[in-house]
């Protein structure tokens, strides 16, 4: 490796599972070695949680590393913007006294959410009734699928005002004709629309750049640049449990053409994995607890969605599932948030393969029919039963903890890196010296 490389300068962090590992709480400690922190898929349907002694920061849409006063923070051309949504998590940031002119940028290439995807987002749920994805309703999928449609207006078309006058007529004719014929719902008036958007034109000016190139000139004067992936590698679009997923590539690929950096810049790929595995919504899920373990876990760990509130769905670690994101990302390193959680378990299973009609699998497979009916087959441990909350080093853990994550290691084949055992910045184990 070469000395560069080592040094870890341009980082990806993904979510390893589906979702809510614990990515807010990393990426502000790796903020702390960052020039930049930039978001690159996704929209606020993600929630990545901070915590401040006793308070608590649920960022949305503005990269998890704002809360250091000298980080510049990008959401690049990925991410998915409700603009109401960015200035209300901006005016929720004052209050905090933590200023973000001149520090936060917004790609201009970005496609903006508007209040049709909202309320599509929420009737295509609600017409799919037992089949729904079980979606945030923020407006994420229907507004991919216009980008991808062409039917989509980004950043750079509300600040030209005959370009945005033209687009929004077109596409709220088509709009309005959708909710009216399949939905029966009222139409959007575009004189209210083209009203509001104005305002947010001068609104959203002073942050509007084009951000690869801001990024391009950043890495040439040999700044460091952290990737924020939100959402988790089970939830891609592309290598999730589709249809179970969003709309956008929350693996490590997500940030090449979300930011449009090349991958050949690209140092190190860090995957975050809860000690155990969560989700939200609909979806397969092999390893899901039975109701009493669950509503225990749920409880312990406080596992309720940050964007929505919803009890999320728990269940034990699931190797084969980490392994695809091990491969689909690249993973270098593998951090573990919420060892805490499991404390108290005096058994603990890890799957290692699933059984469906006699075959066994050892790879995630992406037939959904296998995946809903996959019987997962366990390998045991016992458990520590001891809080690990204070431990702050790798050999004050006990040593069935050490045993849990060293097995966790070599079953991934990726080595831990950090340890998390609380939430907030101080419960760390710095497993790899580079990040302290
Ligand atoms: P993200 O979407 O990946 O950033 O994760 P979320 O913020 O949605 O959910 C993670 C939750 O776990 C947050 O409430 C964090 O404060 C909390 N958390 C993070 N790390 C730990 C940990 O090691 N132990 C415990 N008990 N909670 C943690
Ligand atoms: P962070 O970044 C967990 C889930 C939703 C739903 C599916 C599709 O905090 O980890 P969408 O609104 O994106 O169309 O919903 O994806 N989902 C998340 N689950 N964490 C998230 O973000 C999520 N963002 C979306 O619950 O199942
Ligand atoms: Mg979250």
């Amino acid at each position: 490796m070469s000395k560069r490389k080592s040094k870890g300068r341009n980082v990806i962090l993904v979510g390893a599972q589906w979702g809510d590992e614990g990515k807010g709480k990393i990426i502000d400690l790796l903020a702390r070695k960052s020039d930049y922190i930039v978001r690159y898929q996704g929209g606020n349907n993600a929630g990545h949680t901070v915590c401040l002694g006793n308070d608590k920061v649920i960022l949305h849409l503005v990269p998890s590393g704002i809360l250091h006063p000298k980080k510049i923070c990008v959401i690049g051309n990925g991410v998915v913007i409700d603009l109401q949504a960015l200035f209300d998590e901006i005016e929720m940031l004052s209050k905090r006294r933590v200023s973000v002119r001149g520090r936060l940028f917004v790609s201009d290439r970005a496609h903006i959410i508007f209040p049709y995807h909202r309320v599509l987002d929420q009737l295509r749920e609600d017409h799919k009734g037992t089949k729904k994805i079980g979606t945030t309703k923020k407006g994420i999928g229907p507004c991919y699928a216009d980008k991808a449609n062409r039917l989509g207006i980004r950043v750079v078309d509300l600040m030209n005002p005959r370009i945005f006058r033209d687009r929004l007529n077109m596409v709220l004719a088509e709009k309005n004709t959708v909710l009216k014929k399949i939905f029966n719902y009222p139409p959007f008036s575009f004189h209210k629309m083209h009203r509001m958007y104005s305002r947010y034109r001068k609104q959203i000016a002073p942050f509007v750049q084009d951000t690869n190139l801001l990024l391009d000139q950043a890495t040439r004067r040999g700044r460091r640049i952290l990737f924020e992936g939100a959402q988790g590698t089970l939830l891609d679009v592309d290598y999730g449990t589709y249809p179970y997923v969003t709309s956008s590539n929350a693996s490590a690929g997500g940030a090449i053409v979300g930011t449009g950096m090349s991958p050949s810049r690209i140092d190190e790929v860090i995957g975050v994995v809860k000690a155990y595995t969560t989700r939200v919504g609909e979806g397969p899920f092999p390893t899901e607890f039975p109701p009493e373990l669950m509503s225990r876990i749920r409880e312990r760990g406080e596992e309720y969605g940050a964007t929505t509130g919803r009890p999320r769905r728990c269940g034990w670690f699931d190797a084969l599932l980490t392994r695809h994101s091990v491969r689909v990302n690249g993973l270098n390193k593998i951090v573990v948030m919420k060892l805490d959680v499991l404390d108290e378990l005096p058994k603990l299973k890890i799957c290692i393969a699933y059984r469906y009609r006699g075959k066994r699998y050892h790879h995630f497979p992406s037939d959904i029919e296998v995946l809903e009916g996959a019987q997962p087959i366990y390998e045991e441990q016992p458990g520590w039963l001891v809080s690990t909350e204070l431990i702050r080093r790798w050999q004050d853990l006990p040593r069935n903890a050490q045993k849990y994550l060293r097995h966790l290691e070599s079953l991934l084949q990726v080595p831990i890196s950090i340890v998390s055992v609380g939430s907030e910045r101080s419960q760390t184990i710095f497993i790899d010296g580079s990040y302290r």
